[in-house]
């Protein structure tokens, strides 16, 4: 088991899995420090957890400022040094009915906040870890790292690029004693999923996912991959030739009703 972290980062805390996130690990003696960019969300969440009795950090900051985003990092470092960061931030994008490609400026944006806005978490803070010899970064994936969907190209291939690499840098810095955790959740119902219309299989609640997400990282498992009748079928189609796996994943083809926001 990781030792329970005390000073927790959480990139994209206004809403969803990352507020979610922040309210669970929102107890007295812990320092979080909350990112996002709508600074009233934020701050709704900021108060529901200081709420609970612990010391509370906001920052409006787009991932994808990467200057910006390191400085306030490192700054929080030094106050807090970070046990744990949840590079969660990120948006998703699909294509829309009647068409037949994403939206180039969209797909863009994808790679831009899922890849790169991951990357300008993490990469600040591994030089502080390592040098500390401990830290835990958690890296929100998704089972459409797992498997290609045809619907969202952009999404997919920034799910897979993060699920690859934080896997490769689980292995790079192992010794050192900080932990790489990949987290591939199935459909959760926050207002990313809002947009999307048709069958959404085994989608949860926040609550179950939190629990899947806080037990995996607790236990250093380096893929936490749920629910597993999705991790399965995932795995099971990609595994199979690509025309017979374009057949299969027929049935999960979704549409977006609206642009990411
Ligand atoms: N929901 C699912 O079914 C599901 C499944 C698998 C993986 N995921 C992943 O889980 C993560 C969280 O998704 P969610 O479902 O909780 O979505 P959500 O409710 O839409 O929350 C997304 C969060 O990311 C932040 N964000 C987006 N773009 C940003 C940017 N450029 N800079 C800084 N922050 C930014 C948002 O902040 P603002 O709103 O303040 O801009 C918000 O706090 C994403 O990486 C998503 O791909 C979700």
């Amino acid at each position: 088991m990781t030792p329970a972290p005390t000073s927790i980062v959480v990139t994209g805390a206004s809403s969803g899995i990352g507020e979610a996130l922040a309210l669970h690990y929102a107890q007295r003696g812990r320092t979080l420090g909350l990112t996002g960019r709508d600074r009233d969300r934020l701050d709704g969440v900021a108060a529901r957890c200081r709420a609970s009795g612990c010391d509370v950090h906001t920052a409006t900051i787009d991932v994808r400022d990467r200057a910006a985003l390191a400085r306030w990092l490192v700054e929080f470092d030094r106050l807090a040094p970070i046990d744990l960061a949840v590079a969660n931030a990120g948006v998703s994008t699909g294509t829309p009915p009647g068409q037949l490609l994403e939206d180039a400026d969209a797909a863009d944006r994808v790679m831009e906040v899922n890849v790169l806005g991951v990357l300008n978490t993490i990469q600040p803070l591994l030089p502080l870890m390592i040098a500390r010899g401990r830290g835990q970064i958690a890296i929100i994936s998704s089972i459409a790292g797992l498997i290609p969907l045809a619907d969202s190209p952009a999404y997919c291939g920034s799910k897979a690029a993060i699920r690859s690499y934080g896997l490769a840098l689980r292995q790079r810095v192992h010794a050192t004693g900080v932990c790489v955790n990949v987290v591939c959740p199935g459909y959760i119902a926050t207002p990313m999923t809002d947009g999307i219309r048709g069958w959404k299989p085994l989608e949860m609640s926040l609550e179950t996912a939190t629990a899947h997400i806080v037990g995996g990282l607790a236990r250093d498992r380096a893929v936490i991959a749920f629910p597993w009748p999705l991790v399965m079928a995932a795995r099971f189609g990609a595994a199979l030739p690509e025309w017979l796996s374009r057949v299969v994943t027929r049935p999960f083809r979704r549409v977006h009703a609206s642009r990411p926001r």
